[in-house]
């Protein structure tokens, strides 16, 4: 095993610091993404159902608008998509998870809903005038590094229709140092991140100066192979988020504390915002 270069990598990331490896789309990890993405039960990838038919019925709400073109970023397997669409509204879903996304066209064949999915990076979306109301769901928004950020808004407002609909959840900054994960480690004969043996290490760290957590996984198989992944999650003041959102354009921007229910769950009502903000 090559000590000193695990010790290396162990260390705490830089700032923005790429890891070597993508989760989302990795042929495996995405496989096992999917399965807890439609387990109805948990919160781990997707939020479990009753969540989800609560955060859907009330975004439609915000919009109160019977038939819409709806966007749905990050869309995953299309819990929230189908949801909308058997609402009576028309639904385009994006996410270049490709398992999620043959899994999402399939069950949208079987249910027979009004749903276009395209398995596409987000960042490259070149949609003009053409939703009501786009959705990034799950923290997203909070994941994306500064620049990728500034690329999604700009085409988000671009997407939209005059008088649309933007709206996202995101990480507050309530107890932020109680999010930060605690070291540990796990062997394993196969599991999550790999389908052979495996130790992983894994830390948690926070960027104040950033306003971002980053979550460092190291993952080492047999033959010395080393993958890392770094997850950075931002958290946002609202007095920040709204500087951000009116910098891309938009306006009448509103946050809600209230949409999740404050719990023991990890992301609940005190330490998720959603913000409601419009093309004017
Ligand atoms: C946390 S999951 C949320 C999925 C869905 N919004 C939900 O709540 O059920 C994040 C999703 O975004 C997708 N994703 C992440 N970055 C993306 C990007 N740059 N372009 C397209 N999809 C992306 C992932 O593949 C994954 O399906």
């Amino acid at each position: 095993m090559n000590f000193e270069l695990i010790k290396k990598l162990s260390s705490k990331p830089k700032l923005y610091e790429k890891g070597s490896s993508v989760m989302w789309t990795d042929p495996y990890i995405s496989k096992k993404l999917l399965e807890l993405h439609i387990n109805p039960d948990h919160d781990i990838a997707s939020r479990n159902k009753t969540k989800i038919e609560n955060i859907s019925n009330w975004i439609l709400q915000q919009a109160n608008n019977s038939k819409m073109n709806i966007l749905d970023l990050g869309c995953g397997p299309g819990l929230y998509a189908e949801f909308m669409a058997q609402k009576g509204h028309s639904v385009t879903g994006v996410d270049f998870s490709e398992n999620s996304i043959q899994y999402a066209i399939k069950q949208a064949r079987e249910k027979q809903l009004d749903i276009e999915y395209l398995n596409q990076n987000y960042l490259d979306i070149d949609f003009v005038e053409k939703f009501d109301l786009v959705i990034l769901i799950y923290l997203d928004f909070c994941v994306l590094l500064p620049e990728e950020r500034d690329k999604v808004l700009r085409n988000i407002y671009r997407a939209l229709k005059k008088g649309g609909l933007f709206i996202c959840d995101v990480v507050n900054e309530m107890n932020i140092d109680k999010k930060i994960i605690a070291q540990s480690w796990e062997i394993q004969e196969t599991g999550f991140w790999k389908d052979a043996p495996y130790i992983a290490l894994t830390n948690g760290y926070h960027y104040p100066e950033a306003k971002v957590l980053a979550n460092h996984h190291i993952i080492i198989g047999e033959n010395d192979t080393i993958d890392t992944y770094i997850f950075w999650t931002h958290y946002f003041e609202t007095k920040d988020l709204v500087e951000i959102l009116e910098m891309h354009g938009f306006g009448e921007i509103k946050c809600y504390n209230n949409v999740l229910p404050k719990s023991n769950d990890y992301w609940n009502g005190e330490n998720v915002t959603f913000y409601v903000s419009g093309k004017e």
